[in-house]
């Protein structure tokens, strides 16, 4: 499968050819071929043989077999071969780094990405490397991984480091994206304390590295502000219904106090801040066992187990595509929009319709990829976790306004972009 054959069209039915905006002097684009060679194509190549094979094959057969699943950017990836047998994989290094564009020296940032290492985070470093700026992650890998990030590690503009944020950190540099936090329930639930330490603490320490470098400053809030809105769609002004002491607590009111202190720092300190509410948002290199839905539905579908909707499927949720994402978290550090800024997708869907359009999608990419149809994967019910919020839909008038910036991508287009992920890595054995 070669993703230069996938072809992708916006919502008005024009083809998605690059991502990225031209924006407050700061040009984003880049080419979407490109960027997908650094997710969808895949890094390794299935062998069949033993793991004897790893001496046996050729540098020559193996460079033959891994530009069959890689053609055009065979050199930038690594060549590892994985032993389905042994379940074993063999890493080998980048023969040479994707390309990234020359910057003149004034026009290069040094951009400091906390939490670069997880699904935002990795997409967003992308980008960046390829426009050519400067970039050091900062992660702990609680819920990251080196993976995501790591067809950079060695390349002169990049720099990963394991840190906590809850630690002070100290780096010159232009530019913070503050995304370090576990974004998903069971992993933000798991150690509540921790998510409340790493969104008050880990943002205080982002902030005052930011006064001290005079660094502008970019945090990654939520709609979970929101809690269970009573207000729909909901608009940057609306100040939310959250409730204090349930279990999604330490994620929401973390988030809020973060913003707090985001806003704290801007009117004492004269600290320059950004605040992005971001909305659900699915793409690959999503963790598929991490209880978020798209994923959760993609994965159970190709692997023709039950799909599992929580409540009776009428909650909506509204879905944006990482890309869309990315596109806004950098035009908004590009503007003057100090204001929060919601980023998302005002498309709003039942979980039933979802689930239904999901598997739709995986049976339609099953059956062009020559999969003979097996039997139709159930929707099955089971019951709504506490405080899950019935509506949710962004308002992103602001966005459009200040930023230029709106969603391009429907869920169709999406969810197929994922399943090619997500089936290239069931079939690798990595899921
Ligand atoms: N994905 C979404 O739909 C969504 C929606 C709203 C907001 N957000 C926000 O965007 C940010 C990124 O979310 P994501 O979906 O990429 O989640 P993710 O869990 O994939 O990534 C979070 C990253 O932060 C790292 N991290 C966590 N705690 C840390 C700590 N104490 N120190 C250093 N690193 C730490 C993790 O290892 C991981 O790499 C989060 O702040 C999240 O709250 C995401």
């Amino acid at each position: 499968m070669s993703p230069s054959y996938i072809k992708t069209f916006d919502k008005e039915g024009n083809e998605i050819t690059t991502v990225g905006l031209d924006r407050f002097g700061f040009d984003s684009r880049v080419p979407l071929d490109v960027l997908r060679s650094l997710y969808l194509r895949s890094h390794y190549i299935i062998s069949n043989n033993d793991t004897k094979a790893i001496v046996n094959l050729s540098d020559k057969e193996a460079e033959a077999e891994h530009a069959k699943l890689s053609s055009g950017y065979t050199l930038f990836q690594p060549t590892s071969i994985y032993f389905p047998e042994t379940a074993s994989v063999s890493y080998s290094t980048l023969s040479r780094f994707p390309p990234v564009k020359l910057l003149p020296l004034s026009q290069r940032k040094r951009v400091l990405v906390t939490g670069g290492a997880g699904f935002v985070g990795s997409h967003l470093v992308d980008r960046l490397m390829l426009l050519g700026h400067e970039v050091t992650v900062l992660d702990n890998f609680f819920t990251g991984s080196k993976t995501t990030v790591s067809h950079w590690v060695g390349h002169p503009n990049f720099e990963l480091v394991r840190h906590d944020v809850v630690e002070p950190f100290m780096i010159e540099c232009d530019q913070i994206y503050h995304l370090a936090c576990p974004a998903s329930p069971p992993h933000y639930q798991v150690n509540a304390v921790k998510t409340i330490k790493t969104s008050f603490m880990g943002t205080l320490n982002m902030l005052g590295l930011a006064k001290r470098t005079k660094a502008r400053f970019l945090t990654s809030s939520t709609s979970e502000i929101y809690g269970d809105p009573e207000v729909h769609p909901q608009h940057e002004d609306y100040w939310g219904h959250v409730n204090p002491i349930g279990p999604r607590a330490c994620y929401d009111e973390g988030k809020r106090v973060a913003e707090t202190l985001t806003y704290g720092f801007q009117r004492q300190d004269g600290v320059d801040v950004r605040v992005a509410r971001i909305f659900n948002t699915y793409g690959p290199r999503m963790n598929p066992y991490d209880g978020r839905v798209v994923s959760n539905f993609i994965v159970q579908a190709l692997k023709g187990e039950d799909m599992t909707v929580y409540g009776d499927g009428t909650q909506t949720r509204s879905f944006q595509y990482i890309h869309d994402l990315i596109d806004g978290l950098i035009a908004l550090m590009g503007s003057d929009e100090s204001r929060p800024v919601n980023i998302g997708n005002g498309d709003e869907f039942t979980i039933g319709e979802f689930a239904e359009l999901v598997r739709e999608i995986v049976e339609k990419v099953q059956a062009e990829d020559g999969i003979p149809h097996q039997k139709r994967v159930e929707i099955v019910h089971k019951p709504m976790p506490t405080d899950d919020p019935q509506k949710r839909r962004p308002d992103t008038t602001r966005a459009k306004q200040s930023l230029g910036w709106q969603p391009r991508w429907t869920a169709r287009m999406g969810i197929e972009e994922m399943v090619r992920y997500y089936k290239a890595k069931l079939a690798e054995g990595d899921l």
